[in-house]
Formats: structure tokens, C-alpha cells, sequence
């Protein structure tokens, strides 16, 4: 009996881990039914402390499985909790909006424009996913109509199989477009950038859970595969310097920005990085006035955002979370008179539409999600990712692991997990009264800062009037780092900052 559901559990396409561990597999399904009673008993909490709890990762379990995601019975949350969040309904609510919900990107020097969805995959390389994860995530794109991050590890021939949406990402190692010695090379980067499956291009600053850290794929990993998708030699250790050479100040990067839609063929080009040093990206935009150049997006990453791989203390204390972030990188752009034209995309744990409805009111102007779209793959948070022993197949090199991950049926999941998501995103900004996302305002959401108190996301955060900054602003922490930023330089010199410091305590 056992021998015949082992074999059936190998052959059957629908369950990663059933195909990497028959007949055990069963044994954790039979645990995760009885889980609410096994509660009761050890008081295990939906908020455990993991990256993504249960109750999150359940719900996106269901919505990529097409499965009935209502909850019955009433809300498990500690509405009566500090932290406890949520958004006002309306006594008029409108019917749900068209859930193909859109953003055009690009700015007045892009001739391509691309419109994009409100939520899509972000930023993951082959190499830190395994080649059917990269595929089936591909596919899925390509069903939903939206877009897929190739990661840093260049635009593999498994982002290339079924020609879903991309956007290219750049990072240090310039992979897929360096010379043999690691420099960019601008021929190789209009080659691949001429394909028309790349509808936009990303520069990676840095990475939330892991900002300012190089990164080095050891040699024996560097497979005839991977050497082929990055553009480097077999066997050899595949370095991303912690820092781009294309550039070292901030007009150099506008500069950089600027060459890359040129090279492209005018698609939208923008950069992704976690907020570190507000004096540095308000250098940005003081680089952008200057030169008079823009890129045509930004995607701000959170500090608790994913990784392959990194060290505890860039996971855990280097960088700004998301919310912060956005805020800022949101204001800087008003206050300099530059929003208009560059939309702003986030990162950082989004997995729900109230998370997408938050960060949208909060200033963004479209979302992705990168271990979202991995649970959709069969994810199960084993957190192995850096060991290349991902039970389900996803993170992974190994080929008898990713064997677990059925492309076609993944592919379908990814699909649904997109699509169900922006339906409960469209639903829940019908029922606050509102005919599209883009309505919201930081003054629809609430939270709960004490026992007796609760705030509104307008009262919480400081938001910046437009050209605020040029004028001056009254609010002293972005007065005083915006008077030291300088668009030839990222660094502060001492002398200056010590000025700037004085300055700020005066206003
Ligand atoms: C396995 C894995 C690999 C990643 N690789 C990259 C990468 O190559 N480039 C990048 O910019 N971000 C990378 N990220 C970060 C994500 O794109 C994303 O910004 C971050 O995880 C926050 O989104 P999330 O909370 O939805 O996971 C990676 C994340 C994970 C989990």
C-alpha cells in the first residue's frame, strides 16, 4: 500500500513536496489539518515571528490555488492591539473597479512606454531560483499580463521559453552585458536590450535584506547554465562588487540612466535601492534638476525584504523598511517638483490587497512581491534557500529537487495568485467608496497607537508639500540632509555635514 502511494506521489504533478517526499509529505498535510486544534494545545501564534506567518501564507496558498479564500467566523486579529491597522469603509460604496488594474511608466524621454500591472514579480535571478521556478514564474506572467523581474543573474534562456513581460535587472556584475573583465559593455546591453520581451530596465542599487553587501557565487556552482545566462567563465567564482563601476556620484548615475534608454532604444529605465543615507538619494535628485535628466521609475526595497542568501546583521539592522522608504523617496520627489513624471514601485512582505492598498495611499504607484510569487511556486518558507537543499524545488540548482516544480501547473498558480490578489485589492477599495487605487490617501488608513488612540497614516508621517524642498522646507531632519546632498558627490565631507548639522537645529 505505502509502495503504491510512494509511486503515485512521484508521478502525480500537483504537489511539489508529495514529488520530493512521498509518503512523508502526507504526514505534514495531516499536521497542517489539524493544525487549529494542535493551537489550542501549544498556543503556537499566527504572528510567529517568520518571515511570512501562517495565516498570510495560507491565504496566498488558496488565492494561487484557486481555492475558496474566505475566513469564517470572524477576525483572528488583536484589533484592540498597538500596531492593529485597517482601512474606513464607505456608506456608498462603489462596485469593485476592473481588476486589470494599470500604470503607465515612462517619463518624457522614453519612447516606449510600458503599461504596467499594479503587482508583479519582483526582482529574482536564476541561480537563486532554480530554472523551472524561473520558468513557471515566466509563464505565469505571460498568462496574467504582467511583468517579471529577471533578478541580478541576467535574462536567462528560461526567462526567454514563453515570452512573458520583463524587466532586465542591472547590477554590479553588469551580467549578460560585461566585457570578459566585468566592465558593462554597452554593445552586448543593446543587443539583449533590443528584445522586445524587455519592456523595462532596472539599475540594482542595493537589495533590502542585504544593502551595500557584494555578493559571490562560488566557482563550483557556476554551471554551464549559469555561465551562459551571466556571461561568465565555467567554474570560475562569480563576483557583484558591493558597488557599480558605470558609476560613483550621483550625475554619473543620471548619466548612466540616461545611456541605457538611449542604448535600449528609449524603453523606461529606472533604479531599485533601499533608502540608506537620506543625503544620498536627495543627490539623486538634485542630480536629476541639474542634468535635467529623470529616470523613468524608481522601486524602493525594505530593509525586510528576501534574499538568497546574506549575512544576519544586513538582514536584520542594515537599511530603511519599506514603509519609511517609500515615504521618503515619495517626498523627496515631491518636494523637488520631480514626481510627476518617475512613478515609484515597492517591495517589502506585500502579499495581501490591504497590503497593496497601504503602500499604494502611502505614495506608490504599483507593487511587487518576490516570496509571494515563491509560495505561489510551492514555497514552504523552509528557509533553506542558501543550502541548495530547497525541499520544493524552488530555490535551487539541484536537478532532482526542481523536478518537484511542475511548470505548467506552477505556472497556472502564479497566474491566479496575480490575479486573485488585484480582485481583493479592487473589492476593498469599492468598499472604502473609491473607483481605483490610485485614490487612495495616507488619510483612509488608520492605526492603533495605544489602547485608547488611533491615528490616521496622515497624522503618522510627515508628507512633504510639492517643491517643498526648493523652497525650503520647515521639516528640520529633510532640511538638513537635503542642504548637505550634492549631486557630484554620494559621500558627506565632514566639514560640510557640521554646517548642515548647525542648520538643522536652527530650523
Ligand atoms: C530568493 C530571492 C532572490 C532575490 N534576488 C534578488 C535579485 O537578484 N535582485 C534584487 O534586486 N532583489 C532580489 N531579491 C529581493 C526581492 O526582489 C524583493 O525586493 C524583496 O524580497 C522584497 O519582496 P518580498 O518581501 O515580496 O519578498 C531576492 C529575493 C529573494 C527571496
Amino acid at each position: 500500500m505505502l509502495t503504491l502511494i510512494g509511486v503515485w506521489d512521484i508521478v502525480q504533478t500537483k504537489h511539489s513536496l508529495r514529488r520530493n517526499y512521498p509518503i512523508m509529505a502526507h504526514i505534514r498535510f495531516m499536521l497542517e489539518k489539524i493544525r487549529p486544534e494542535i493551537r489550542q494545545y501549544f498556543l503556537e501564534s499566527e504572528t510567529d515571528g517568520t518571515p511570512f506567518n501562517r495565516a498570510k501564507r495560507s491565504i496566498v496558498y488558496q488565492r494561487a490555488k484557486g481555492e475558496l479564500d474566505k475566513r469564517p467566523f470572524g477576525t483572528q486579529q488583536n484589533i484592540y492591539g498597538n500596531q492593529f491597522e485597517w482601512i474606513n469603509h464607505s456608506l456608498v460604496p462603489v462596485p469593485a473597479a476592473q481588476h486589470d488594474l494599470r500604470v503607465m511608466v515612462g517619463g518624457p524621454d522614453c519612447k516606449q512606454p510600458y503599461s504596467l500591472s499594479l503587482f508583479n514579480v519582483s526582482a529574482m535571478s536564476f541561480g537563486s531560483l532554480s530554472a523551472n521556478a524561473i520558468r513557471a514564474l515566466n509563464k505565469g506572467a505571460k498568462l496574467g499580463n504582467f511583468a517579471h523581474d529577471t533578478g541580478e543573474g541576467g535574462f536567462s534562456r528560461y526567462h526567454k521559453e514563453f515570452g512573458g513581460d520583463i524587466i532586465w535587472e542591472l547590477g554590479s556584475g553588469y551580467f549578460g552585458c560585461r566585457n570578459d573583465d566585468g566592465t558593462f559593455s554597452a554593445e552586448r546591453f543593446a543587443k539583449e536590450a533590443a528584445n522586445p520581451q524587455v519592456k523595462m530596465i532596472e539599475i540594482k542599487l542595493s537589495q533590502g535584506a542585504k544593502p551595500g553587501h557584494g555578493g559571490v557565487l562560488p566557482g563550483p556552482k557556476v554551471t554551464a547554465e549559469i555561465s551562459d545566462a551571466r556571461g561568465v567563465p565555467i567554474g570560475v567564482d562569480c563576483v557583484s562588487p558591493a558597488s557599480h563601476s558605470m558609476f560613483s556620484t550621483p550625475l554619473e548615475l543620471i548619466q548612466f540612466v540616461a545611456q541605457l534608454r538611449e542604448l535600449s532604444g528609449g524603453k523606461p529605465v529606472g533604479f531599485k535601492l533601499c533608502i540608506g543615507h537620506p543625503w544620498e538619494f536627495m543627490g539623486i535628485c538634485k542630480a536629476m534638476l541639474e542634468s535635467g535628466t529623470r529616470p523613468d521609475f524608481i522601486v524602493i526595497d525594505g530593509t525586510e525584504g528576501g534574499t538568497g542568501a546574506a549575512p544576519l546583521e544586513f538582514v536584520d539592522h542594515i537599511g530603511t523598511p519599506m514603509r519609511e522608504g517609500l515615504i521618503f523617496a515619495h517626498n523627496c520627489l515631491v518636494g523637488a517638483g520631480l514626481r510627476d513624471t518617475i512613478r515609484l514601485g515597492v517591495a517589502g512582505r506585500i502579499i495581501t490587497g490591504f497590503d497593496m492598498a497601504l503602500v499604494l495611499a502611502l505614495g506608490a504607484d504599483w507593487c511587487n512581491a518576490a516570496r509571494g510569487f515563491m509560495f505561489a511556486l510551492g514555497c514552504v518558507q523552509a528557509q533553506a534557500c542558501h543550502t541548495d537543499h530547497c525541499p520544493s524545488g524552488v530555490a535551487t540548482q539541484n536537478a532532482w529537487r526542481q523536478h518537484a516544480v511542475v511548470v505548467p501547473d506552477k505556472a497556472e498558480r502564479v497566474r491566479r495568485l496575480h490575479d486573485n490578489t488585484l480582485a481583493a485589492l479592487a473589492d476593498l477599495v469599492g468598499a472604502a467608496g473609491l473607483a481605483h487605487p490610485k485614490d487612495l490617501t495616507p488619510m483612509h488608513l488608520l492605526k492603533r497607537v495605544s489602547a485608547y488612540e488611533v491615528k490616521t497614516f496622515a497624522e503618522l508621517y510627515t508628507f512633504l508639500g510639492e517643491r517643498e524642498l526648493l523652497a525650503g522646507t520647515g521639516h528640520a531632519t529633510y532640511a538638513q540632509s537635503w542642504a548637505i546632498a550634492h549631486a557630484r558627490r554620494f559621500t558627506v565631507q565632514p566639514e560640510v555635514k557640521a554646517t548642515a548639522d548647525a542648520q538643522g537645529q536652527a530650523a
